[in-house]
């Protein structure tokens, strides 16, 4: 495995290890274990903002790969990867407003908003994951260009 494939590994990592745990929190609040369900939700949490800060990082340093598989699949590639990350931003706003609501214990609006968290953060992991494995493992990798070197040269 070289350097630009360990980063985007133990990222999608990540997200992957989020969904499970929210699915592991929502099973608990419905077996009533409130604070089990709060630790774990919070632990999911953490593996999320950790995702973002290791991808935010790559992106600037390593760089973004470009799609490396054939051009025939070029179009469909972009649409999904423009949904996925559409999706990681619409679940970011919701995770954040289902925490919000949760600490401020509004917990009748808490339990509806985060059941659509919760779902968009399963299909958010799995389009990821989808992603990953389109890009690094279905075919090999396109170019790898860093913003710091589009930026300074
Ligand atoms: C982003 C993180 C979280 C998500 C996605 C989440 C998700 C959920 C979901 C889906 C339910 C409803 C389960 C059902 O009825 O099917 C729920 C209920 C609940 N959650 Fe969370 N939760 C999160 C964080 C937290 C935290 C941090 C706390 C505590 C401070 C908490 C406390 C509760 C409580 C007390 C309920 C039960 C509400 C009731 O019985 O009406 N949750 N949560």
């Amino acid at each position: 495995m070289t350097w630009y494939e360990i980063f985007p590994t133990i990222s999608t990592s990540f997200i992957a290890i989020s969904a499970i745990l929210v699915a592991i929190g929502w099973r608990l609040i419905i077996l009533k274990k409130r604070d089990a369900h709060e630790k774990t939700m919070i632990a999911a949490a953490i593996a999320a903002v950790l995702f973002f800060l290791m991808y935010t990082s790559r992106t600037v340093f390593v760089g973004n790969t470009n799609w490396g598989g054939p051009d025939s699949l070029e179009t469909i590639y972009r649409i999904f990867l423009i949904f996925h990350i559409v999706l990681a931003m619409v679940a970011a706003v919701f995770g954040i407003s289902t925490l919000t609501l949760a600490f401020k214990k509004n917990f009748a609006k808490h339990r509806k908003l985060g059941r659509w968290t919760a779902v968009i953060w399963f299909v958010t992991a799995i389009t990821g994951v989808t992603v990953y494995v389109l890009l690094y493992l279905m075919y090999p990798g396109g170019h790898t260009k860093p913003v710091i070197d589009a930026i300074f040269g």
